[in-house]
């Protein structure tokens, strides 16, 4: 039970002096993190969090949830970036099928993408969370707005404030605003945890919980990782073996960190991953930049540059080592396509030696490789890795010596198409 990191195929690019010259560094962001005296250190609420929420406020959703489930056979999710890709990584990663199903909005602009899923809802009972810490981004601003009318026009005004449920800022923004002018239900973000590293606070857990997620899976296994990736030892650290081994990378020319997995049902997590990895470090000129594959189907798209294109890869795999369900492969007596040299075993057991092969040609092309294995796709073990990613990318944000909690960056664009639209600011 639990997550382990291999680094066997990066015997022939880092050396344990690599290491040993990196372990101040890597204890000094420890501490700095820990002491909450480093950059950014009024957005720490994430580092905490797992042990920190309180059975009131799980009772509390266990309520919303019977409501929402009892009431509803469609739950829209409305949010974009940190309001939104860690739910999606959940749902997605525990088979897409909650209790209640799941539609997200307000992650895009697409006309196309809300009237479908408008057309979708058309003979649904619908409930609607919609989340927004700054309460002001435009994209899940104007799926609300828009599927706001589309309730209004359905619902009386006691019904929509059960079917409308907003997370936002306690005390500032438009949502805020919204959710008490029409008396919708709110939620508050904790005001010291930035939008990538909320899976765990309200943005994740409301929806999650409505839609039948084991939340409480979700947060034990992220109280499993606080502890065990809290050790001020390297050793003892897998996140923090992670963090140095990316830092090393980085500084021998290893500019693009490609999260390959071979569980399409990881899909979201590498998406969720790319945020919170490419947000945090991407500042100051600086950042290892993250990218997604989903093998094997991109072993025969990507597979020929990852093998010998531009050398400035390297690969982080994400396994799953017991699967849920496997397929046994049967014997066929011609055997005209040669496979029977794997009948009996599981389909499972071949993914898992294309991994092998993979790892292995990789390292020959030059594109070193780490392994986080989670020993199962559950809720536990996801809460695990998102921890393990949150614990990592902090102390790999302090060992580039970039605040990794803020995202100044994400405003530029903001501003100038507020001027285009004659938006005020
Ligand atoms: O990390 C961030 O702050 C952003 O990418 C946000 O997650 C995204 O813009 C959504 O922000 P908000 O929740 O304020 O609507």
């Amino acid at each position: 039970m639990g997550i382990t990191l291999n680094r066997d195929h990066l015997s022939g690019f880092l050396r344990k002096e690599d290491y040993k010259k990196i372990a101040p560094a890597l204890k000094k962001a420890h501490e700095a993190l820990h002491a909450k005296k480093g950059p950014g250190n009024d957005f720490l609420g994430w580092l905490d969090l797992p042990g920190r929420v309180s059975g009131a406020f799980l009772k509390e959703l266990d309520g919303l949830a019977a409501m929402v489930q009892n009431n509803s056979d469609a739950l829209v999710s409305v949010g974009i970036g940190g309001s939104y890709l860690g739910i999606r990584s959940t749902v997605e990663f525990l088979g897409g099928a909650p209790k209640l199903p799941i539609h997200y909005a307000g992650h895009n602009m697409s006309s196309e993408d809300l009237s479908g899923l408008l057309q979708r809802l058309q003979d649904r009972r619908v409930s609607i969370v919609v989340i927004s810490k700054s309460g002001t981004t435009t994209e899940p601003a104007l799926a609300f707005r828009i599927l706001k009318r589309f309730m209004q026009e359905r619902y009386g005004e006691a019904q929509l404030k059960e079917r409308i449920i907003c997370v936002t800022d306690g005390k500032k923004g438009a949502l805020k605003k919204i959710a008490d002018t029409y008396g919708f239900r709110s939620f508050v973000i904790p005001d010291d945890v930035g939008g990538r590293f909320s899976v765990l606070t309200p943005v994740g857990l409301v929806p999650l919980a409505c839609a039948g997620v084991d939340v409480r899976g979700l947060l034990e296994g992220a109280r499993a990782g606080q502890d065990e990736y809290g050790q001020n030892d390297p050793e003892r650290n897998a996140a923090y073996q992670y963090a140095a081994s990316r830092y090393l990378l980085y500084q021998k020319g290893k500019l693009i960190e490609v999260l390959a997995s071979f569980y399409p049902n990881l899909f979201y997590v590498a998406e969720w991953w790319k945020q919170l990895f490419g947000e945090s470090e991407g500042k100051d000129g600086q950042g290892i930049f993250p990218a997604s594959v989903m093998y094997s189907t991109d072993l025969h798209s990507m597979g020929q540059l990852m093998q010998n294109g531009v050398r400035v890869i390297f690969e982080t795999f994400l396994m799953i080592e017991k699967v849920s369900r496997d397929i046994v492969i049967p014997k066929d007596e011609a055997d005209l396509d040669g496979f029977n040299c794997v009948a009996g075993k599981g389909l499972d057991f071949v993914n898992k030696k294309a991994y092998e092969a993979t790892a292995a040609a990789h390292d020959e092309g030059d594109v070193p490789s780490l392994t986080i294995t989670l020993s199962k796709a559950d809720a536990f073990h996801l809460g695990q890795l998102y921890y393990f990613f949150e614990k990592a990318v902090a102390i790999s944000g302090y060992l580039l010596r970039v605040n990794p909690f803020d995202q100044p960056g994400v405003e530029a664009y903001k501003a100038k198409m507020f001027k285009l639209l004659g938006k005020a600011a």
